[in-house]
């Protein structure tokens, strides 16, 4: 188990609480990664969350966004704080973190953790019951599932989709994506040339 969660505070104490909270609720003291869930009171939580880490309560520290309108925020706080993880939205359907905060992440080593793989299901209802292209088996994907998560874990920076799901049977099929092939950087642009035209 690689246990990851948020504070979404803006004060000190209420951080704290919550941090706190979260050591409650999923035991033990210590987990993988505490992030700052958007950008709420980056600066307060992130110097609790850095002492926490010394402390070894944490052994990764980072920013969360997903939204577009707080890009240029988070690339300041990716510029000022040395973060071991970022994480925000990007999917085959949206792609506007390519241009800056992937490249930030790769210049200043930081790991990128994909929330909204699926556009939240948006992509799903883009191909609706389309059978998967010819090109989906040379990347050894059998689900569009897959498809859409080996498109975000193909990136150069080495982006780690996290997708939500309320079905096992669903998580099965996502862990799935985590075998086989990825498509090169050719065949990336011919996924977006797929999908594009159906959003
Ligand atoms: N700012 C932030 O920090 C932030 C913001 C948004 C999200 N997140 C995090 O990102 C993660 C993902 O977010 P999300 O769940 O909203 O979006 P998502 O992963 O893009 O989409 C989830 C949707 O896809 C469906 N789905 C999942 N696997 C599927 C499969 N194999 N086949 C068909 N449908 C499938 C799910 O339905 P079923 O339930 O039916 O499987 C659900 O409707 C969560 O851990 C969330 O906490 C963080």
């Amino acid at each position: 188990m690689w246990i990851a969660t948020k504070v979404d505070r803006e004060g000190q104490a209420s951080g704290i609480a919550r941090m706190e909270r979260s050591f409650e609720l999923l035991g033990g003291d210590s987990f993988e990664l505490m992030q700052v869930h958007n950008l709420r009171g980056t600066e307060i939580q992130l110097e609790t969350m850095k002492e926490w880490k010394e402390q070894g309560r944490f052994r990764y520290i980072g920013v969360t966004t997903s939204n577009d309108r707080q890009y240029g925020s988070m690339e300041e706080t990716m510029n000022a704080h040395q973060l071991d993880f970022v994480q925000l939205d990007y999917s085959l359907g949206n792609r506007n973190a390519e241009e800056r905060l992937l490249r930030l992440a790769e210049d200043r080593g930081m790991a990128v953790l994909v929330n909204l793989p699926f556009g939240r299901g948006r992509l799903f209802n883009a191909v609706g019951d389309r059978p998967l292209p010819e090109w989906a088996a040379d990347i050894d994907a059998t689900s569009w599932a897959q498809v859409f998560l080996k498109y975000v874990m193909s990136h150069p920076a080495g982006l780690i989709p996290i997708p939500g799901t309320t079905k096992p049977h669903h998580a099965e099929d996502n862990l799935n994506a985590a075998r086989g092939r990825l498509p090169d950087a050719a065949l990336r642009v011919e996924m977006e040339r797929y999908i594009d035209p159906l959003l």
